[in-house]
């Protein structure tokens, strides 16, 4: 029961983790960082009373006064570590991206099945009051069918980030901007428009000498019949990040805050002008009712606190086992993560093909099992 004693796992990303769960104090305790830089670790600990460092991942797995593995590691380690917390049976916060194959996230999903612990993949962008205004326009049937959508990544990357010796490469990051920057508009978009059925992609390396993609452009289907076009690129000018969503009823366009799209309002323009009037209150009243404080990881791991009191006491199925069908929006599930996994992987499938290709994915296809290219640019150079 609360609070939640947490070990945050990797003290990078893990400080803006660390941000969250102070704003949390009665949900979470920090009790431990662990990270091979003790001295990044303990910059982390210091900042709580109490708060223990160590170098090693298996003493966090095996200290029984540690009940949430908070996983903020390379990308790579992501999975496997995950798999051993589980196995301790110790609940998981896990970075994105939740694995680096389909194999590898198929089998993160069976062992969440049997663990007592608790999977909840990070997906801190849907946290905001944009989403709980997309949320209410849902619930008063106001949006109408799925159109037509387009998602701009346009950020700025340069030779500092991938000075990270981990970063642009298959074997550290598992991918390129697919994986690190356009996974969030794409999982906003399977919330939002519909699970993506199929996906024709175009992948290019154009603006640092790395391994993996920074440019990406796709054509993305989804269950609801919406179409969407995703634009991806590392060398913009600004870090930008913009989704349009047309449906039937209303078109929408969200704020352009890179790293919380969801933090401020975004515009609702109804088709039908007499309309607009009935979407502005909608709007306004969930608005008015949302607690800002709940935006990105705070917003998340509130949302993941409220699931373990519930799923404890046995009021709710683990996010690792509900059906998708009747999972509250605010949870992200394993599910969801596997599902990024594979969008990805079919776009790299679709870019080396030349076709389209639908989702779910064959798990006999080479790619599920690993997805490094025949010939890198490494090799090539
Ligand atoms: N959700 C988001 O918006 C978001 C933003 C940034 C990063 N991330 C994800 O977070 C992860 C970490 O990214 P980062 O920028 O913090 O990277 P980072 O390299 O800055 O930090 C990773 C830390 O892990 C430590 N580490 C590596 N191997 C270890 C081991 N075996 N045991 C203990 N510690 C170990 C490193 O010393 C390092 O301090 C990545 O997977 C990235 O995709 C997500």
């Amino acid at each position: 029961m609360p609070p939640w004693r947490v070990a945050i796992v990797g003290a990078g990303i893990g400080a803006q983790h660390l941000d969250a769960y102070l704003g949390l104090p009665e949900q979470f305790q920090l009790t431990c960082v662990c990270d091979l830089d003790v001295d990044r670790a303990q910059t982390l600990a210091r900042r709580v009373t109490g708060c223990a460092v160590t170098e090693s991942i298996d003493h966090v797995l095996h200290d029984p006064a540690i009940d949430i593995v908070d996983i903020c590691l390379p990308s790579h380690l992501h999975a496997t570590v995950a798999i051993s917390a589980l196995n301790a049976d110790k609940h998981v916060i896990c970075e994105k991206p939740l694995a680096g194959t389909v194999i590898e996230a198929d089998a993160l999903i069976d062992v969440a099945r049997q663990s007592k612990g608790v999977l909840m993949p990070v997906f801190q962008y849907r946290y905001g009051v944009a989403a709980a205004q997309m949320q209410a326009l849902k619930d008063n049937h106001l949006l109408g069918k799925a159109q037509v959508a387009t998602l701009e990544t346009h950020w700025n990357r340069g030779a500092d980030y991938y000075a990270n010796d981990w970063r642009g490469t298959w074997a550290g990051e598992c991918g390129g901007v697919l994986i690190t920057h356009a996974i969030h508009s794409h999982d906003l978009l399977a919330q939002w428009f519909g699970k993506i059925t199929a996906v024709s992609a175009t992948v290019d390396t154009r603006v640092n000498p790395i391994e993996t993609e920074d440019t990406a452009a796709l054509i993305l289907h989804t269950d609801s019949g919406g179409i969407a076009t995703s634009s991806v690129t590392l060398g913009a000018a600004t870090d930008t990040t913009r989704i349009r969503l047309v449906y039937d009823n209303i078109t929408i366009e969200s704020a352009r805050n890179p790293y919380k799209p969801c933090a401020e309002p975004w515009t609702f323009t109804a088709r039908d002008a007499t309309q607009q009037a009935t979407i502005d209150q909608v709007v306004g009243a969930a608005t008015a009712g949302y607690d800002h404080a709940l935006t990105g990881y705070v917003g998340q791991f509130h949302a993941l606190a409220q699931h373990l009191t519930q799923y404890l006491a046995g009021q709710q199925q683990s996010t690792s086992q509900v059906a998708d069908a009747q999972k509250p929006t605010q949870w992200v599930t394993v599910a969801d993560g596997v599902a990024s996994i594979e969008l990805i992987t079919a776009a790299y499938e679709s870019a080396r093909t030349g076709s389209t290709v639908s989702l779910p994915l064959a798990r006999h296809l080479p790619i599920c099992h690993d997805l490094v290219p025949a010939t890198t640019l490494t090799d090539a150079l």
